[in-house]
């Protein structure tokens, strides 16, 4: 019944342009709404895949009213390489052309990098301000989450197994044992990611392809943080993939 939606693309081109056209509609549909479009994103091949010269150069992108958070971060500074904020910088927001109206981008705070809770918290407070009071809602409705899944079933800093999995009263959490190195991070909690309006996925190339399957197999892929995405978000999850890493997903 309610199933996250598969694309899979023969090339990077098409997906780049499908990913657009569903950007601008998610942008324009949270205009309509209430005046401001709010996303988050991650690191790894996101922001160059997202920074595709249509949306770049799109007369119809408000970029002024983006407002653009982190689906998780790396305890670094922000002019590290480590740093999911240098990396949108990087692929993203300095291609902006200078002439438009620039988005409001919301890093975390350097000051905070010793104390992966604090630099939570932070990040929390931050989303607060933005989203509303925590006690008035629940959970942050972000308009649309941009993430990428890892080999082994990651998303954003949520690994497989791993107790933040069961986090449900934070919006954001510290991690100082990712299996991933930078080991200190922060990352949305899932609850967050799956209260999230639209949740949309890009993972290509053929290392994804053992992943996939199991992500799109309930029995094999059960736990796994991008199948639990999937089970929480159901039809309001689209994957954006390549034939490289479908190939072998059963999808029914
Ligand atoms: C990290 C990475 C990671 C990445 C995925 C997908 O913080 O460890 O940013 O979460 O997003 O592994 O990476 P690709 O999109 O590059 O395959």
């Amino acid at each position: 019944s309610k199933q996250p939606i598969l694309y899979s693309f023969p090339e990077n081109d098409a997906l780049q342009d499908a990913l657009f056209t569903f950007v601008l509609s998610h942008q324009n549909s949270a205009l309509h709404r209430h005046h401001v479009f709010r996303i988050a994103v991650s690191g790894g091949s996101l922001p160059k895949m997202l920074a595709s010269e249509k949306l770049l150069t799109s007369p119809e992108i408000q970029w002024d009213k983006w407002q653009i958070f982190f689906a998780d971060e790396r305890a670094v500074p922000l002019d590290h390489e480590d740093s999911n904020y240098a990396l949108l910088k990087s692929e993203l927001l300095d291609k902006i052309p200078a002439d438009k109206p620039q988005p409001t981008v919301v890093p975390i705070d350097e000051k905070q990098l010793n104390n992966t809770q604090e630099l939570a918290d932070n990040y929390e407070q931050a989303l607060v301000r933005y989203f509303a009071a925590k006690d008035s809602v629940k959970l942050p409705i972000f308009d649309l989450i941009l993430l990428g899944c890892g080999p082994d079933g990651h998303t954003c800093s949520l690994f497989p197994e791993h107790e933040l999995l069961r986090e449900n009263i934070a919006w954001v959490a510290p991690i100082d044992d990712s299996p991933k190195p930078p080991k200190s991070r922060i990352t949305l909690t899932l609850p967050v990611v799956t209260h999230a309006l639209t949740v949309a996925f890009v993972a290509t190339g053929e290392g994804k392809k053992e992943v996939m399957r199991k992500i799109f197999d309930s029995e094999n892929g059960e736990g796994l943080p991008c199948a639990l995405v999937n089970s929480g978000s159901r039809d309001r999850v689209v994957w954006f993939c390549d034939n490289k890493a479908t190939e072998g997903v059963l999808y029914q």
